[in-house]
């Protein structure tokens, strides 16, 4: 390996909210209408790879340089990626400035090379674990002393839902309410440790990239919805409080409830926009039948149904009843799910949360 090359890998998992984020009041310090909260999945399913290094030898004309699955990105094109870049390096900066033995990192082009293990852009949170591993890889690899909240403000700047992805568990996103959106922040509410029996199945209903990308779907519909002032200023911040709640509890029934009412709330809006915006599928509704089927007939509840801006389903159940809500997603709609070019190629596949 070349001497002069600094390099830092990690891997950053793909966080899906159960209160959402949607709407901007800053989109650009994408600074958030209202608090959200996720639960962080386990590395070992849906994950970004990238390794970033520097060298003084990388030529500077070059500059920084992305490649994400192989493909160079354009960066210089990339507001987003490059508002990233310039706050991790000012916080280089600092450093060297305080102690001038530290090698000038700050001054070398980067060089970020990223992988994901599921399709991106399809509603299954790649830009959230992207950002979030890429923030990560370079606070690593200029030995940044910030902490995962600190850090969390610059990955707010590549995608809102990324500031969430740099813990693990159960994280909230603080709106707050700063003009220059330094309380807007990630928290983490639980460890993982905290409900070791919480699964998700992810269920891949299309790996095409999604219709409406969630920075438009999320303007049309805060210029457009009047459904969607009446959530972000009255339903979201009850349901924060009662979902940090549940989850304090482990209470699974409030958990589900509130996941999949805060799901619905957030489709309802995007119908609401003008013009409406269309997630969900026929498969995606046959999911949630599903769901609601599976309740009934456990007469309890035992499952709660997710979806992001795209039509995939991600399913939260307790472990106890992994037979169930596996069997009976595969045997009802494992024929009409897409896999994803994924290291086990499954079709369908449990993973655990946290
Ligand atoms: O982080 P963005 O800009 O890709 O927005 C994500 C929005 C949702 O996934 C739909 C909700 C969320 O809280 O993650």
């Amino acid at each position: 390996a070349d001497s002069n090359v600094f390099r830092a890998t990690t891997t950053a998992p793909v966080n899906i909210a159960v209160i959402k984020y949607w709407g901007k009041r800053d989109a650009t310090l994408n600074l958030p209408t209202n608090s959200s909260l996720s639960v962080t999945l386990s590395q070992r399913s849906l994950r970004t790879v990238t390794t970033a290094s520097c060298s003084p030898s990388y030529p500077a004309v070059e500059g920084d340089s992305l490649t994400l699955n192989g493909k160079p990105e354009n960066i210089s094109s990339s507001k987003r990626t490059l508002a990233c870049l310039s706050s991790l390096r000012a916080l280089r900066k600092e450093l060297e400035s305080a102690d001038s033995s530290l090698p000038e990192l700050s001054t070398y082009p980067l060089r970020i090379v990223s992988e994901n293990n599921f399709p991106t852009a399809a509603g299954l949170a790649s830009s959230a674990a992207g950002f979030a591993a890429l923030i990560r890889a370079i606070a690593d690899l200029y030995k940044l002393p910030q902490s995962p909240t600190d850090l969390s403000r610059i990955a707010r700047q590549g995608s809102g839902s990324a500031c969430r992805s740099l813990q693990g568990g159960y994280v909230a996103w603080r709106s707050g309410t700063n003009e220059d959106g330094s309380d807007s922040v990630a928290e983490e509410v639980a460890p993982a440790s905290h409900w070791p029996d919480m699964k998700a199945l992810i269920l891949v209903v299309s790996a095409e990239k999604k219709d409406v990308p969630s920075t438009t779907g999320m303007q049309t519909t805060v210029h457009t919805s009047p459904l969607f002032a009446t959530r972000a200023e009255h339903i979201v911040p009850k349901r924060m409080i009662a979902m940090e709640e549940a989850i304090t509890n482990r209470d699974f029934a409030a958990f589900a409830d509130l996941t999949m009412r805060d799901s619905n709330n957030f489709h309802a809006c995007c119908l609401d926009s003008e013009p409406p915006i269309f997630y969900l599928n026929d498969v995606s509704r046959a999911a949630i039948r599903l769901v609601n089927d599976i309740n009934r007939v456990a007469g309890k509840t035992v499952a709660a149904y997710t979806f992001d801006a795209g039509p995939n389903a991600v399913i939260y159940y307790l472990d106890e009843v992994s037979e169930v809500v596996g069997g009976t997603f595969k045997a009802i709609l494992g024929e009409s799910l897409e896999g994803w070019d994924g290291p086990f190629g499954d079709r369908l596949r449990g993973v655990s949360a946290g």
